[in-house]
């Protein structure tokens, strides 16, 4: 992550104003900035001389058409005034990046305020201290969420993916089925952690059908979709957030000495 990058800004960039950053020129492609960001996950900021120059918003792909290969597009937003030319800058990275997602017919149709997902990042933000975090709305759609999970998880580098809803058994309820078929490990520790605090304060806690496993470098989590149930759920789940995040990333530490 540390190592040096080459930027070269075609013309002089505002603070808070998003750019396309490419990694070549290209015909018709409005990159304000020509860098090679490729690998750099969300959140991770670009700094030349000690000063914070751009942060990485999002990934994507930028079409050639059919006759040349696509070239990877990074949406960043400029953190100070940028004069045009060259720059050498070095990505950090300051604490985890978080995403949430709100499954819910209503909410992605507008006819719901979410509270649930917003309240993910309050509480893992106060415990973490979150390079950056995103929220999303779907649908109770089983292919969308899949979707949603991978490109989080593989291309855009989250190292959380906490989803709200979807997890009962009403006849769109498909949240723990999406999670299942695109988790890599799964943590049963933390679906059994999740369970035990919501039995503790409601019955209707067996009902969630909750998953949580690995996809990449990223932990993902299910929760019921009320604002309680994300506050009971992701208390247990809180205080080892950060060393399971640490593990799966290949911290090589012996456990025997951790302390809680
Ligand atoms: N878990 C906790 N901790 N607190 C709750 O209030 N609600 C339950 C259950 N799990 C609840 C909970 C209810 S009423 C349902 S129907 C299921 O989660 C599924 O909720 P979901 O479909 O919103 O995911």
């Amino acid at each position: 992550m540390s190592e040096a990058r080459s930027l070269a800004f075609a013309r002089p960039v505002r603070a808070g104003e998003r750019i396309f950053v490419g990694a070549g020129a290209c015909p018709g492609f409005p990159a304000a900035c020509v860098a090679d960001l490729c690998g750099l996950p969300v959140g991770a900021v670009l700094q030349s001389g000690g000063r914070d120059l751009l942060r990485i918003l999002s990934v994507s792909w930028n079409s050639a058409g059919a006759s040349a290969a696509s070239g990877r597009v990074v949406l960043a937003e400029a953190l100070e005034d940028i004069p045009a030319g060259d720059v050498t800058a070095e990505a950090v990275s300051r604490g985890p990046a978080l995403a949430w997602i709100t499954l819910s017919d209503k909410g992605a149709a507008g006819k719901r305020h979410d509270e649930s997902g917003p309240l993910i990042a309050e509480l893992v933000g106060e415990k973490l201290g979150l390079r950056y975090a995103q929220g999303f709305i779907l649908p109770d759609d089983e292919r969308q969420l899949r979707a949603l999970l991978v490109d989080l998880a593989l291309v855009q580098g989250f190292d959380f993916i906490m989803t709200t809803g979807g997890t009962g058994v009403a006849p769109r309820d498909v949240t723990p089925e999406a999670t299942l078929s695109v988790i890599e490990k799964r943590l049963p520790g933390f679906e059994r952690a999740m369970t035990a605090a919501s039995l503790a304060k409601t019955p209707h806690g067996a009902v969630s059908r909750a998953v949580a496993g690995t996809l990449g470098g990223a932990i993902i989590v299910n929760m019921p979709g009320s604002p309680k149930a994300v506050r009971e759920c992701l208390a247990p789940l809180l205080p080892t957030l950060g060393h399971t995040m640490d593990k799966l990333h290949g911290d090589p530490s012996d456990c025997a000495t951790l302390r809680c």
